[in-house]
């Protein structure tokens, strides 16, 4: 019997299949075993096409094609060259032995050509763990695939280079993975924080989000600069970590959205859904699985721009997806966990009106749909996003005058000193301070943890919002390069907390 290693996509992640070829010597006919029907009748006929292109024949035998495990759900036509190379093993066209410690990936053309695959990435790193030395994947993902390290890979165009390649004939080339840098960064492309007149406040709580990886939510009447204020967040925030730009890198390659040669980013994703977005669209689904918008702002940020507009339903889910850091997705056929790790960032009116609160302007809503209006966002979220600012108007005098204020440079490289103290401390950023070791990281000053107990009292703040508090208040410290977390730094974080 001859086994071939490949892999298979589940959500974001490969998982090692082993593909075993038997020919017996019964009438003509094919069993694969491990496949949904219908994908193995296109297999099979694919497969039949890129042998005969390839100038070989078919065995005129019987040929049973076990595919395993058995049970997990295999989707995406990867499997074809795995499968076509175990037939021609079996037949002896293929010196078996050459297929020890070598995965094999894609799809074929009836005329033999190799297609690429989305989720390539995910599964040469599958082969890694499988133990293998060398991937053959179609040249088309092969940059893709060539950042998984401690493996070679090697790009094919066709079935009939990959037969030359394993008997030694002609070797295929070795892929290499496209370096970064050479795109722009969000920080050459996303527009200045200068641009934007007034609001210091609102960009004070921008470069403490920035710095500390908090959620933040923008809270103003219409037109005063909110959505302008989030779309400057990428251009403040650091260069993703190695790790991290893997992750990133195989979540992007899995959803299908990347293209040949795209470089694998420096820059934290920023994801902006429409509001209309649907509930598969925003959290991740579909059959086969792919992530939605949550898992590709993973490492990143996720912008919600008039967060009460979003559907309902998917605004609670989205509760237990910030608190969890995946996406969970059970059916009957196959369940898998998506990486779902992001900043949140919203925006949204006071109000139905837009003007509740604003001053020299009439709020035109009733008690009734004020009320409701709030609870939307009250209960379910803002409770979990640790910064909430007013966005108020800006007056006419500060409007016409020229940009002032920090350049979104400038406050970029405050939080990246700010970030190093907090890898110092052994976490990613404040925001990911795990509660068990939350008092002994934020180490407040005696008179900042009196401020806060008082307030709890006063405000009667629930137990999570006052360690939210705490952990924007050690974001401060580190922004003012304090040791422990002083009184101010506290009082500036409950003020940060008050605008919805
Ligand atoms: N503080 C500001 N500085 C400079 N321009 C501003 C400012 N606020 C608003 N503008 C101008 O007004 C336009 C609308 O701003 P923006 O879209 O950010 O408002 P918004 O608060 O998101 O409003 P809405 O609630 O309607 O979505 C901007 O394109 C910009 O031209
Ligand atoms: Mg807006
Ligand atoms: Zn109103």
């Amino acid at each position: 019997m001859i086994r071939v290693l490949s892999a298979a996509l589940v959500g974001v992640t490969g998982v090692p299949v082993e593909v075993e070829v038997r020919l017996s010597s019964q009438l003509p006919a094919v069993d694969v075993v491990g496949l949904p029907e219908a994908a193995v009748r296109e297999s099979v006929s694919r497969i039949r096409g890129a042998i005969a292109a390839a100038g070989f024949a078919f065995p005129d035998r019987r040929v049973t094609i076990n595919l395993a495990p058995a049970e997990l759900r295999k989707s995406g036509a990867g499997l074809d060259l795995p499968i076509a190379i175990g037939v021609l093993a079996a037949s002896g066209i293929v010196p078996p032995e050459r297929l020890e410690g070598r995965g094999l990936l894609g799809e074929l053309a009836l005329d033999g050509r190799l297609r690429a695959t989305r989720g390539s990435l995910a599964a040469v790193l599958a082969m890694v763990e499988a133990r293998a030395g060398e991937a053959i994947v179609a040249r088309g993902c092969a940059a893709r695939a060539a950042h998984a390290r401690a493996i070679d890979v090697r790009a094919a165009d066709d079935l009939r280079a990959v037969i030359a390649h394993l008997r030694g004939d002609v070797p295929l080339d070795v892929a290499h993975e496209r370096a970064s840098g050479a795109t722009p960064g969000a920080h050459e492309t996303s527009p200045c924080l200068s641009d934007i007149r007034g609001q210091q406040h609102a960009k004070r709580a921008l470069e403490v989000a920035a710095a500390g990886g908090h959620g933040l939510l923008l809270a103003g009447p219409p037109g005063t600069g909110k959505t302008l204020l989030a779309r400057r967040l990428p251009g403040l925030l650091p260069a993703l970590r190695d790790r991290e730009r893997l992750e990133t890198f195989c979540v992007l390659d899995a959803a299908g959205s990347l293209a040949p040669d795209e470089p694998i980013p420096d820059a934290p994703p920023f994801r902006a859904p429409h509001h209309s977005a649907s509930a598969a669209g925003l959290l991740g689904g579909g059959s086969p699985i792919r992530p939605g918008e949550v898992s590709l702002a993973h490492n990143g940020v996720l912008f919600l721009d008039e967060l009460p507009e979003f559907d309902r339903r998917c605004l609670e889910s989205l509760r237990e997806v910030l608190e969890q850091g995946v996406v969970r997705i059970a059916r009957a056929s196959q369940r898998c966990e998506l990486p779902a790790r992001f900043q949140l960032v919203a925006a949204a009116n006071p109000c139905p009106c837009g003007y509740y609160g604003t001053p020299d302007r009439d709020c035109r809503c009733d008690d009734a749909s004020l009320a409701r209006y709030r609870r939307r966002l009250s209960g379910p979220l803002v409770d979990r996003i640790d910064l909430a600012v007013p966005v108020g108007e800006v007056p006419w005098s500060q409007l016409s005058a020229p940009p002032a204020g920090p350049t979104s440079r400038e406050v970029r490289a405050r939080v990246a000193e700010a970030r190093a103290r907090q890898h110092a401390r052994g976490v990613a950023s404040n925001a990911a301070i795990p509660d068990a070791c939350l008092d002994a990281l934020v180490d407040a000053e005696p008179d900042a943890l009196d401020l806060l107990g008082r307030a709890v009292e006063r405000l009667s703040l629930s137990a999570r919002s006052a360690r939210r508090v705490m952990r924007v208040a050690r974001t401060l410290a580190d922004l003012g390069d304090c040791v422990r977390t002083p009184r101010a730094a506290m009082a500036e974080a409950l003020q940060m907390r008050a605008g919805w």
